[in-house]
């Protein structure tokens, strides 16, 4: 493992989790969305990012495909790959809530024990989406092409055809987004958010 914690002292803050939400008049914590690609978890992050903003809230979305190009750039599609990439995510949207932001992450995180570290991370602010469409569904959707290049095998390791996808056994929130429309989808979450991180 990583030599962590050698001559390192965590240094504090002055400025409490709660005096931040009392500033931004809501709660901060990860909205982690999770699911197959083409599932609708970027969509749905982007939508509800807007209409929080609008709000007044602060709010930030982490997407997989921009991180790839940056704090992942270095990072491919294998299981191990996929950890670190989710390692990382998971402390970032940390970072984030301890901010007092609203985080809201859409990466696919087929693996039930990466999310779990992620949780693990600061587990009282996360809060897990199964962003939930069938398969066939997405394949039949497929928004960039992608299940179809991943069933002539031109992509190796393309998650639900040549890459395992875990679902969430206990998630916070399903969102089924095979049978909802995006409005309804939406309309769903906001109304978790209005719930669980509404301080007024
Ligand atoms: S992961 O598994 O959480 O680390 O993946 P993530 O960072 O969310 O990146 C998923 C996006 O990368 C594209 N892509 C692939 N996805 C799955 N498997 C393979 N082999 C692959 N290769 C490229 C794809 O566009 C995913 O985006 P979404 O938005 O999920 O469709």
């Amino acid at each position: 493992n990583a030599p962590t914690s050698q001559n390192i002292t965590a240094v504090e803050t002055r400025i409490t989790t709660d005096a931040r939400w009392a500033a931004n008049g809501h709660k901060s914590g990860v909205l982690w969305l999770t699911g197959l690609s083409g599932a609708g978890k970027s969509t749905l992050a982007l939508e509800l990012e807007q209409a929080l903003f609008r709000k007044g809230w602060q709010v930030y979305v982490l997407d997989g495909d921009n991180i790839r190009f940056g704090l992942s750039a270095d990072l491919g599609f294998a299981p191990e790959d996929r950890e670190e990439n989710i390692r990382r995510v998971g402390e970032v949207a940390a970072l984030f809530a301890r901010a007092g932001i609203l985080v809201i992450t859409a990466f696919i995180s087929p693996y039930r024990s990466d999310r779990d570290r992620a949780r693990a991370v600061a587990p009282d602010l996360f809060h897990e989406v199964y962003v939930n469409a069938g398969l066939a569904v997405c394949e039949e959707r497929d928004p960039k092409g992608l299940y179809k290049k991943a069933r002539r095998g031109e992509i190796a390791e393309f998650t639900g055809i040549s890459a395992p996808y875990e679902a969430p056994e206990a998630p916070e929130v399903e969102v089924e987004t095979g049978s909802l429309s995006l409005a309804q989808s939406v309309e769903q979450l906001l109304g978790y958010v209005e719930a669980n991180f509404a301080t007024k």
